[in-house]
């Protein structure tokens, strides 16, 4: 079977339809039988060619539970009877935390393929209030910078780039890890999710990636506004676009790359990651400071560049682990927005190497959750949509 079948295939092996007639992708049916907000995107724009309408209706069913504040959920969890450790997250059938937001970017997508316009007028007043949720009441003192509550939120459950803000050591185990945001979850919820009395004391980032992503999905919104004759909500997102970006130059940049931050002073959280990467997925970096980042970091095997693809922690860092959950192995989605940005910046030699490994990686193992970048091995879930990705890359 040819990879396109396969990719295929699998989006459709895993597409489950409720009671109510929503379609929607598991990423994995044993490990992860429920819907994930940031996977439905990725679902969609590998979708968006293959079955447009199943696209549509993969974002229309991941909009179909959005909060009346206008969160998105990071978890619809469309099954009732609930398996541990899901049932931490349940609040009224979905997760109380949300996720990359990539749906605008999804969107998107479909219409390059499409040209419709109708499920974009349908779907974008719910885009629109979750963007004015993000940017109103995750960034309540006007600091142009998007917090994330919970490190789940950055779709990279335990990543040592959050060690510092979780206060857990740097060899915790995957299991004290999952305890320590579950009790984030619960504590959240005594202040009720409530941006202003939650940050203070808990977990408050301005997180690279989600930040990175918001901007590029904030530019897509404007594009899709335009299509929509929406004025204001163009001009909405296109401000809020140029101010997010600015600012993470302004506060996150340090040695040439850019870092995450904590509270309100923005004191750096200085574990190298693939964060030093994100930001080319937004065009934020000039192209000078680009190419230093090539040469420096990401054509460097001493901390990013492994054999397999790029390690999503750097191999310098004391919380390294070559087969720890996010704690540095290769995943197929950091290698998608890289792939994405280094195109952008016309790196042309790089994107075609981040490619060809991911290509190399699902024909050795087939649809694997992660890998080890120092040996290539396999690990987690099964049957993972994740490596459909390849196909978008594959073609374009
Ligand atoms: C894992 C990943 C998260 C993803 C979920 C479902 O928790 O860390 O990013 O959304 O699995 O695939």
């Amino acid at each position: 079977m040819d990879l396109k079948t396969a990719a295929y295939t699998l989006l459709r092996a895993n597409r489950r339809t409720t009671r109510d007639g929503y379609q929607y992708t598991v990423p994995s049916p044993s490990t992860y039988p429920y819907q994930w907000l940031w996977d439905s995107c990725f679902h969609s724009i590998v979708l968006a060619k293959l079955e447009p309408d199943a696209a549509i209706a993969e974002l229309r069913s991941l909009l179909s539970r959005q909060d009346e504040d206008g969160l998105i959920p990071h978890m619809i969890f469309w099954r009732p009877k609930l398996t541990r450790p899901y049932h931490v997250w349940w609040e009224k059938g979905v997760s109380s935390i949300t996720q990359p937001p990539m749906i605008a970017y999804a969107a998107w997508e479909i219409y390059e393929q499409t040209g419709r316009t109708d499920f974009l007028r349908e779907m974008f007043p719910q885009m629109l209030a979750f963007y004015m949720y993000l940017i109103q009441e995750r960034d309540p003192h006007d600091h142009h910078l998007i917090s994330i509550i919970n490190p789940d939120e950055s779709g990279e459950d335990n990543s040592p780039r959050f060690d510092l803000a979780m206060r857990v050591k740097s060899n915790i185990s995957f299991f004290g890890h999952m305890y320590k945001r579950h009790q984030l979850v619960t504590m959240n919820r005594t202040c009720g999710f409530d941006p202003l009395t939650c940050m203070h004391e808990r977990f408050w980032v301005k997180d690279v990636p989600f930040n990175s992503i918001l901007v590029k999905n904030l530019e897509r919104l404007a594009q899709i506004a335009d299509v929509l004759g929406e004025v204001e909500a163009k001009k909405f997102a296109t401000l809020h676009r140029d101010l997010i970006k600015f600012t993470m130059r302004e506060y996150l940049m340090g040695e040439g790359v850019f870092w995450s931050a904590i509270g309100l002073e923005h004191g750096h959280l200085k574990v190298a990651t693939w964060a030093h990467f994100a930001p080319l997925f937004a065009g934020i970096y000039t192209p000078e400071e680009a190419k230093a980042l090539i040469k420096n970091h990401f054509n460097n095997s001493e901390t990013f560049r492994s054999e397999f693809g790029i390690r999503t922690v750097s191999k310098k860092e004391a919380s390294y682990r070559s087969n720890g959950f996010w704690r540095g192995p290769i995943w197929f989605a950091p290698h998608w927005f890289i792939y994405k940005g280094l195109k952008d910046y016309g790196f042309d030699e790089e994107a075609k190497w981040i490619r060809d490994t991911s290509v190399t990686l699902i024909e050795t193992h087939g649809f694997r959750e992660y890998f080890d970048p120092e040996t290539g091995k396999p690990y987690g879930a099964h049957n993972f949509t994740w490596g459909t990705l390849v196909l978008d890359m594959l073609e374009s």
